[in-house]
Order: C-alpha cells, then sequence, then structure tokens
C-alpha cells in the first residue's frame, strides 16, 4: 500500500540524520516503489542554498550512506522533488513562507497533500517549532497531518510530561510519531511474527519453562563527535530508557488481539507497568555503569571516554550500563530480564538470548558436564541477524554421547536486501500507522523505570571510573551482577 500525496518538511535539512539516513531512506522506499505517486521532500535550514545546491549535498549522503548505490537516472528522476527553502526556527515569518510554499504544492497537485513534520533538531527547538507550526496554521488537518519527533523525549519522567503536554497543546497524540529506531529494525520487528504467529513458542514462553533472558547491545564506536550531547546524557538515558526496554517489551508482553496500533502499545505499556521498580537502596544491587578507558580495537589504540572532545575530563557520565529486571506479573514472576549495553565494547553485536531451564532429571550420563546446555534461544539483531535454537543432540558414533547442536534461520541466506529500520519507519509514518512508533504513556512509564537509578547514580559522588577499557566487555561488576545467579552473559561466552 502507498501513500497518497505527501509533503515531507524536515526542519534540520541540513543536518546529519537527513543526510545519513532520512534521504537514503526516502530514496529506497522510491526505488521500491514505495513513495506516493505525488511526493515532495522539503528541507529546511538556515545556511544559504539553493535547490540544486542542496541536492547535491543529499547525493552525497547517498553515495556514502544509503544500502543501494545511486544510480544516475533514479537519481535524476528521484531529486525533481527535493527543495530547499532558507528558514529560521525562531521567525514567524518563516512559516509564513513556507504555508506558501505548502499551498502552492497543494495547489499544483490540485489536492491536500498529507504533511510530515520532520523534526530532526535539538530538543531545545522543538517547542518554537510546534508552536510556530500551529500559529501559521500549518498542520490544520488532524487526519492529514503528522509530526515526527527524534528522542530524547524529555531528560526524565517530568521533562517528558512537560514535551507531551507542549506537544499535544498543537497536535493529537495520534498525529505525534515519536520515533525509536530500534523498533524499525528487521529483526526485533520479527520477534512478534516469530511469538504470535507460530503456535510452538507461546505455550513455553513463561516463568515455567524460561530461566533468564538477557539483551546486549554492544557497541564499538565511542562517543565520536557527541560529546557534547552525551555528557548530559549517558547511556541510561541513551539506550536503556528506549531502544532496550522497547526491545524488551517485545519479549515480554502478552499476546495482542490484533496487529492494531493501540493493541500493541497497550500491551507494551503492560509491560513497562510490570517492571519491578528498583529501590534508591537497591540500586548497587541490581545496575553497574562503567566508562571507558582508553585502550585498543581492532588493532587501534582509541582514546579513553573523558579525552574524548567536549567530555568533561573528570566526568562522571556513563558509557556502559547493566540491568537486572523482575517483572511482577504471572507470566514473568522471577524470571530475571538482564540488559546491558555500552560503547567501545569489544564487538558491535546486539542479541537477545532467550534461557530455558535445564532438563527435570538427568537420563544421560553426561547430563551434568560442561559439554551439556541447557536450550537457548538466540536472537541476533545485527549486525548479523538470524535465530539461532540450541539443542541437544547425540553426536555421531557407537557411543551415546550428547553435544550441543543448533538449528538456524539465517536472514542473509532468505533475502539479499533488508530494509533499513528509517525506511520501515518513514513509509509507516507516511500511512499514518504508529504501531512502532511510541505513545506518550510509553515514554513516561520508560523513564519511571529508570529515575531511580538515574537518580542514585547522579548524587552519588565518589567514582571509580574510568572502570573498562575498550576493546573488552565492559567492567567486572557486571559480571559480579548476574553471577550472583550462577548465570553469565551469554555473548562474550559464544557457546555458554
Ligand atoms: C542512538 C544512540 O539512538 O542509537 C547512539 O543515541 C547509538 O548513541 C545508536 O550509537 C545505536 O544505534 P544502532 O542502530 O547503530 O544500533
Amino acid at each position: 500500500k502507498k501513500a497518497d500525496a505527501t509533503i515531507i518538511i524536515i526542519f534540520g535539512g541540513t543536518g546529519d540524520l537527513a543526510k545519513r539516513k532520512l534521504l537514503p531512506a526516502f530514496y529506497n522506499l522510491f526505488l521500491e516503489d514505495w513513495m506516493p505517486d505525488k511526493f515532495a521532500i522539503i528541507g529546511l535550514g538556515r545556511t544559504p542554498l539553493d535547490d540544486e545546491q542542496y541536492r547535491e549535498r543529499l547525493h552525497e549522503g547517498l553515495v556514502e550512506f544509503s544500502r543501494t548505490k545511486p544510480d544516475k537516472s533514479k537519481w535524476d528522476s528521484f531529486k525533481p522533488a527535493i527543495s530547499y527553502f532558507i528558514s529560521e526556527i525562531n521567525k514567524e515569518g518563516s512559516y509564513k513562507e513556507l504555508a506558501k510554499k505548502l499551498d502552492a504544492q497543494d495547489a499544483e497537485w490540485g489536492t491536500r497533500a498529507n504533511r510530515l513534520f520532520y523534526l530532526s533538531v535539538s530538543p531545545q527547538f522543538i517547542e518554537a517549532v510546534t508552536v510556530n507550526i500551529s500559529k501559521a496554521g500549518l498542520a490544520s488537518d488532524a487526519e492529514l497531518d503528522r509530526i515526527v519527533i527524534e528522542k530524547p523525549f524529555g531528560h526524565n519522567k517530568e521533562t517528558a510530561i512537560e514535551l507531551n503536554n507542549m506537544l499535544t497543546q498543537t497536535f493529537q497524540e495520534k498525529q505525534i510519531y515519536r520515533i525509536d529506531h530500534y523498533l524499525g529494525k528487521e529483526t526485533v520487528q520479527n520477534i512478534l511474527a516469530f511469538r504470535f504467529a507460530n503456535a510452538l513458542f507461546e505455550p513455553i514462553w513463561n516463568r515455567n519453562y524460561i530461566d533468564y533472558v538477557q539483551l546486549t547491545v554492544a557497541e564499538q564506536v565511542g562517543v565520536e563527535e557527541r560529546g557534547d550531547y552525551y555528557e548530559g546524557s549517558g547511556a541510561l538515558r541513551d539506550m536503556i530508557q528506549n531502544h532496550l526496554l522497547q526491545v524488551l517489551c517485545m519479549i515480554a508482553m502478552e499476546p495482542p488481539v490484533s496487529f492494531q496500533a493501540e493493541e500493541i502499545r497497550n500491551r507494551k505499556v503492560d509491560v513497562l507497568r510490570a517492571i519491578r521498580r528498583i529501590k534508591p537502596e537497591e540500586v548497587h544491587q541490581y545496575a553497574v555503569r562503567g566508562q571507558y578507558a582508553d585502550g585498543w580495537l581492532e588493532g587501534k589504540k582509541v582514546p579513553a571516554y573523558r579525552n574524548e572532545p567536549d567530555v568533561n575530563p573528570r566526568s562522571n557520565t556513563e558509557t556502559y550500563v547493566a540491568i537486572k529486571f523482575f517483572l511482577d506479573n504471572w507470566r514473568w514472576q522471577n524470571v530475571p530480564f538482564y540488559l546491558r549495553t555500552g560503547k567501545r565494547m569489544q564487538e558491535k553485536t546486539s542479541s537477545i538470548t532467550i534461557h530455558f531451564r535445564p532438563v527435570p532429571h538427568s537420563t544421560f550420563a553426561n547430563s551434568q558436564s560442561d559439554s551439556f546446555m541447557n536450550n537457548r534461544l538466540t536472537i541476533d539483531i545485527q549486525p548479523h541477524m538470524d535465530i539461532r535454537l540450541r539443542f541437544m543432540a547425540k553426536k555421531t558414533g557407537l557411543e551415546m554421547d550428547l553435544n550441543p547442536a543448533e538449528m538456524i534461520f539465517d536472514y542473509d541466506k532468505c533475502s539479499t536486501q533488508t530494509p533499513e529500520a528509517y525506511e520501515t519507519l518513514l513509509l509507516d509514518a507516511m500511512l499514518g500507522d504508529a504501531t512502532l512508533f511510541m505513545r506518550s504513556d510509553q515514554v513516561e512509564e520508560a523513564w519511571d523505570v529508570i529515575t531511580p537509578i538515574q537518580e542514585v547514580w547522579e548524587n552519588r559522588e565518589s567514582l571509580d571510573f574510568a572502570n573498562y577499557a575498550a576493546g573488552t566487555w565492559g567492567p567486572e561488576s557486571a559480571e559480579a551482577l548476574i553471577a550472583k545467579e550462577g548465570h553469565v552473559w551469554a555473548v562474550n561466552l559464544h557457546s555458554k
């Protein structure tokens, strides 16, 4: 299904996101014939550029970042849809001029087009943009007009509520698309298909069969050029509050009655509400933080976090977090969910592992040995995408010797091209499908979950950062965090 005529208006049109992610996503949608028959992309910015210069910039982004390299004739048929509009975020006049441009486009097409306002701007500008959109009457149709915003959605629960209140003065909740790009990842979406389109897994998807669940999002990159933003954020806010908690919701949610946006989002918010809140005095038992020191990654020396640009040399900002959560509901009582994420880790890898309980009785001689392993389901989110089920099998031979074996569903073997998360999400936003976007209550609950940890960490004065070397798997205390239950982190122990 394609959307009706749509005008995409990108605030922050000359920024990094537009170049790296948004334009490549629209271009790839265009190549695969998903763009509306009538569409226009208007980039907004202060830099004086003409349409041709702007297109040229975006073309450079395509060459560098698109999953399909731009083909001359395809680009020539795509680029006339792109234009540039010089504007000032805080100037009412700019929005009046923009209104004229949008109206002219509608008149040319002979229809009132959908308007998708994409706010790729720093959080402090969101208010100015929405107020001015409203004053200029740009988003006058609640059915046709939508606004997409990027995280961070507030800095804590209070500011998230303020932001939501501010947004709903101009837009109805159904017009607000809060993007969490993890939800657009192919493998993350597949969790729902895997769980709810198969009769096999759901009956064992609970505390009776599952021992514990792990979710790792490890990155090799450091903080790069984003020191300024990251100093005020840290890994807890940057990754756990949004991406990791959203993925946890997909694993833990109850079966939805339908695939309607509100239904899915209701089931997900139930999970967030069920997460047991960690008390301030318990934070040290449930959460571990880290900051990378210098170290070696793939043969190169990399600097410590405190020596990165725009980072305070005495910074206490965490670049690594590991947390143990419990969910207070029937399905998950007493099943630990271990989440961890970090920058400058040994490998770039994101995966979910579901660890099943041991067999109730040891029939085989080696059931107690190290090579006897419990069933485990691994969902590798990235960079490699697969689903693997570990089970015990007989070794070929005359003796009854057992070994772990794996059944693997490998995405690479089934498809050649995987859409980028932004393609899926932008298409949904154009179509008005909010299933994969965050509703205000999801955002607020997620803040509520991490608030106690955040507060305790912010208040503690004596820290012994940096506590893990770049190129490792994070601080040792993260191992200790789960070793208490006799568990180990799955990814760095491939076969365990
Ligand atoms: C972003 C964070 O939301 O996600 C970044 O702000 C992080 O710090 C990025 O690097 C990770 O995304 P991905 O898709 O590369 O796993």
